[in-house]
């Protein structure tokens, strides 16, 4: 550890030690998603570059980017700077002003959006970009219903959870009851395909039972996907799912909504995963990366005509804090930076490493499943026999509060200094996007020997 780290971290630490820290979060605070008596949250002191480090001192590589949201890596000094400079300028102006940093941001956003995305509403979060575009998909539309797909998470707010198709909907559904509206269709998953469809001879199948939804429905304002399904496991289409998805949405009047809350900015080797198939979205939602998560700020970005339409009609929206200087100036200075470092070029081939060294690993454990990604995301699906596909836990064990096999493989990992996010039955590998080859390979060497616990588990 570094002078100026130990240094950090005792400035950090105040009057309190770690085991205060601890457990003053434990007792006060609500540990997100899992039952309460078995949160151990630990101290995590200071983060910088791919590495963060906890109260104790030891360092971990974060192959996750915490969230899969710090992608220019824990503390960049512009991202840092811009918020320094913007709390002494001005610190708050309400929604109803234009400031100098609403106005360069916007401008920015229009280089690195796909094209046709050019009016903005700012948020806090990824859940409120995406409550943003379903009000603004159904004062558009006239219509009610959005389609969303099984495997995916939109946020935790009402709309957003009420669109969420992983089990931490299940919770709001019979007692605090489910936004009216949100309907499930089948995800693109050409791995476990849920109807039993083999990629390419399917058609699409997928898509196409989509359009049989909307036909069915009636009153259906949008779709919304994940362009690549991030925490339900890294699934990444096929090169002919959202072109079709396109073309179904165009055709029926529904709008298309892209939730890139975790794949922009860079992720997957482009500046939007959109981009990799050329389709622009009438409503794209973002987040996490536009400040290097470093401060909180959603974005909902919408298409001319949707634009052109609250013209002349009421745009029924709004949040004290809606583009709130202090968190639209760390967005210039993010979206600089990563034109700086060429981010989503050395996404592409970085990933491309990360995706050969996890695909070499492979073969030498019966627990893998499969390994798949795009760009620096990764997921790694492990299953506990290979011909069947099987989990090792599924949603249900997950809200049971059951211990999971990739929570231990996880766990044996920080034990090594290396964090990795499991979910369910899977890991999501999505590093900042500045990180070596040679941390690549320290992070996959620490999985290849953690996964033993995994395979000791696994059908013979
Ligand atoms: C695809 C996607 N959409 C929405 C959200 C919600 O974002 P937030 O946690 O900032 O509300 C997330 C969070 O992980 C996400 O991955």
């Amino acid at each position: 550890m570094s002078e100026t780290t130990s240094a950090a971290i005792s400035e950090h630490q105040g009057t309190l030690t770690t085991q205060q820290v601890v457990e003053l979060t434990k007792k006060f605070n609500y540990g997100t998603w899992r039952f309460q008596k078995t949160w151990n949250p630990m101290h995590i002191a200071d983060a910088e570059g791919c590495y963060f480090t906890d109260g104790a001192g030891k360092r971990y590589l974060d192959l996750s980017a915490q969230l899969m949201c710090v992608n220019l890596g824990h503390k960049n000094p512009a991202v840092i700077a811009a918020i320094a400079e913007q709390a002494e300028a001005l610190a708050y102006a309400m929604p109803t002003y234009a400031t100098e940093a609403r106005a360069e941001l916007s401008q920015l956003l229009l280089e690195v959006l796909p094209e046709g995305l050019t009016k903005f509403f700012f948020t806090t979060s990824g859940t409120d970009a995406n409550e943003a575009a379903f009000k603004i998909a159904r004062m558009y539309t006239g219509k009610t219903k959005i389609i969303a797909r099984y495997r995916s998470y939109h946020g935790s707010t009402m709309a957003s959870i009420a669109a969420t198709g992983d089990p931490r909907r299940w919770a709001m559904e019979p007692v605090g009851g489910k936004g009216q509206g949100f309907l499930f269709a089948p995800e693109v998953n050409c791995y476990k395909c849920p109807i039993k469809h083999t990629y390419p001879s399917c058609g699409i199948a997928c898509a196409e039972y989509l359009e049989h939804m909307i036909r069915n429905e009636s009153d259906v304002a949008a779709v919304i996907v994940e362009p690549v399904v991030g925490t339900n496991g890294v699934l990444v289409p096929p090169k002919e799912y959202m072109p079709r998805l396109r073309q179904i949405c165009d055709a029926h009047g529904v709008l298309l909504i892209a939730d890139e809350v975790m794949t922009g900015w860079c992720r997957t080797g482009k500046w939007f995963a959109m981009d990799h198939w050329n389709v622009v979205p009438d409503i794209l939602t973002t987040a996490k990366g536009i400040t290097n998560a470093a401060i909180p700020l959603g974005l909902c970005a919408t298409n001319e005509k949707i634009a052109a339409y609250f013209d002349d009609h009421f745009f029924s929206h709004g949040h004290t804090y809606e583009a709130h200087p202090l968190t639209l100036a760390p967005g210039i200075a993010a979206i600089q930076e990563m034109k700086r470092l060429k981010l989503a070029e050395r996404a592409t081939e970085m990933g491309a490493y990360l995706g050969e060294k996890l695909r070499e690993i492979k073969p030498r454990h019966r627990s893998i499943g499969e390994v798949r990604g795009l760009g620096l995301f990764w997921g790694v699906e492990l299953v506990k026999n290979q011909g069947k596909k099987n989990p090792f836990n599924t949603g249900e064990d997950k809200i049971a509060g059951k211990p999971l096999v990739v929570d231990r493989v996880a766990a044996k990992m920080m034990g090594a200094g290396v964090f990795i996010q499991a979910w369910m039955s899977h890991f999501v590998i999505a590093p900042p996007l500045i990180i070596s080859k040679e941390e690549i390979d320290r992070g996959v060497a620490a999985l290849d020997e953690a996964l033993a616990l995994a395979d000791a588990e696994a059908d013979a």
